[in-house]
């Protein structure tokens, strides 16, 4: 199913959450000189723009981006500043664009999107050395490509959980990949729901070493979704860091950490 648009939700508190918490563990596999392999299953097109149609038909922005003072200190307000500086006051970086600019030259990106229009959108925006850019299925293609070089990786698994299934299914491609790619740290988002359908990727993932956040929004949405998970298997040491960063720097999240 390629229904989901993720233009109606960029810079939503959902994506404040997993985009902080990117940019810190980021920050701290990149503190180290050796290269690292970053890789996303579901990239999306990389670059919003916050004034778009889209944008203010959800209002979800108003309630995320809009809402946080990103200082220019942290990685997330230093790819922020960086992405605006390239695409005007208005932008706001997607996964990728969060990555490319805290990645340095000796790392390399892959990055999948199944979506025509949104692939074709991403390769415009982050065609570059270092970056492949595929368009396939992204379980698929991060299991056919693993383990990338270099060996010490992050993958981000970012799906639109449009059916049921999708939360076993995140669940049973991270364990395959955890098989196939020892090394890599994988941070999973998922939505949390009154269904609360989050329970079975949760499960999945127990037999892994991993960590959960989870925070409420301060401004839920009338319907829909109440919170943003993330799950962190193989995380770095200080991993827990980079979840209490979201936590400081967001009060658009209400923090409901079990972990
Ligand atoms: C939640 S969005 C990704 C957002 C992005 N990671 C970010 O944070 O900026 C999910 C994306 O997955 C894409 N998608 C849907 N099914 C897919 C599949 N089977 N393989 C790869 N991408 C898929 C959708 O087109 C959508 O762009």
């Amino acid at each position: 199913m390629l229904s989901y648009q993720h233009a109606y939700h960029a810079g939503g508190p959902a994506d404040v959450h997993k985009h902080i918490v990117l940019a810190e563990l980021l920050a701290r596999l990149t503190a180290k000189p050796r290269g690292l392999s970053y890789v996303e299953t579901h990239a999306g097109r990389g670059l919003y723009d916050l004034a778009a149609p889209e944008v203010a038909k959800t209002g979800e922005a108003a309630a995320g981006i809009a809402r946080l003072a990103a200082d220019p200190a942290t990685p997330f307000g230093r790819a922020l500043a960086a992405v605006r500086r390239a695409h005007g006051a208005t932008a706001y970086p997607g996964s990728p664009l969060v990555a490319r600019a805290l990645l340095r030259p000796q790392d390399r990106l892959t990055l999948i999107e199944l979506h025509p229009a949104e692939h074709a959108a991403l390769s415009g925006t982050l065609a570059a050395a270092g970056t492949a850019i595929h368009r396939r299925d992204g379980f698929e293609g991060v299991l056919a490509l693993a383990p990338f070089t270099p060996r010490r990786g992050l993958v981000l698994v970012d799906p639109s959980y449009e059916v049921k299934s999708d939360y076993e299914a995140t669940a049973a491609f991270v364990r395959r990949l955890v098989a196939r790619w020892p090394e890599a740290a994988i941070l999973v988002w998922y939505p949390i729901l009154p269904a609360a359908r989050h329970a079975a990727l949760r499960d999945g993932l127990r037999p892994l070493p991993v960590a959960f956040d989870e925070a409420a929004f301060a401004v839920p949405p009338a319907r829909g979704m109440t919170g943003s998970g993330l799950a962190l298997v193989n995380g770095p040491f200080g991993s827990d860091k980079a979840f209490r960063a979201a936590h400081d720097q967001a009060a658009v999240l209400r923090p409901q950490v079990r972990r």
